[in-house]
């Protein structure tokens, strides 16, 4: 299968967002990845529901939302209702994991789980077969522009394996400083989903960018 990409808003210009997300339309992206921040679960806030039903009533492409906030299951129904297509919640933020799963499920939105860096990949060997989405974070989750973490690669290889084990169809995203320099190990290493902020926004042709993210595999 060819990598799918999900170009990150959050390294758009946010005061140019229509623009930002038609680009996004135009191009060979597969969804449009939102990135919500509480300030909380990571240093750093970013956008709330208003913009994300902005970005929604542009986008012809599906929003997959990456929530990086305490007490997810607080704001599931919202952000259905903004327009998310995906909901990732982190693995990090939940009590109660395997109920907001289903929680995102019964809303009728792909569920997603997220893992920071030093989360292992067996915390998500109870719940594998539940999700349709796992998003490996290959920074620390709260800024754009971070440095690619390589033992990501090796993560990616483990999370396959579980995956296999179990018969998952699971979609395998990674999500921080990916760009041309590790796109392709990625994908070989098993990842199917290449999230991409600044590699794509502070390029010069960034449908190009996303054109040739696209086309590695
Ligand atoms: C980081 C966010 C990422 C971010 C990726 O906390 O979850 O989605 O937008 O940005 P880049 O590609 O610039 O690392
Ligand atoms: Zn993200």
């Amino acid at each position: 299968m060819k990598t799918l990409v999900a170009p990150s808003v959050l390294a758009a210009d946010f005061a140019n967002l229509a623009k930002e997300v038609q680009m996004i339309n135009d191009s060979e992206a597969d969804f449009i990845h939102v990135d919500i921040m509480d300030g909380v679960f990571v240093p750093n806030i970013s956008m709330g529901l208003p913009v994300v039903e902005a970005i929604a009533r542009h986008a012809t492409k599906p929003l997959d939302v990456h929530l990086m906030i305490v007490e997810p299951d607080r704001y599931l129904e919202s952000f259905k209702e903004a327009g998310a297509a995906h909901l990732t919640v982190h693995m990090e933020a939940c009590k109660h994991l395997d109920r907001t799963v289903h929680a995102i499920k019964s809303l009728g939105c792909k569920a997603g789980v997220a893992l920071n860096p030093h989360s292992p990949v067996s915390t998500l060997e109870e719940i594998i077969q539940e999700l349709d989405l796992v998003c490996l974070m290959s920074v620390n989750p709260g800024f754009g522009g971070q440095k690619f973490i390589k033992n990501t690669f090796d993560k990616v290889k483990k999370l396959r394996k579980l995956m296999d084990a179990q018969g998952s169809m699971a979609k395998v995203e990674i999500d921080g400083g990916v760009s041309m320099d590790n796109a392709e190990a990625l994908m070989e290493a098993g990842a199917d989903i290449l999230v991409a902020g600044s590699f794509v926004f502070s390029s010069k042709n960034p449908k190009g960018t996303i054109k040739r993210l696209k086309n590695i595999v």
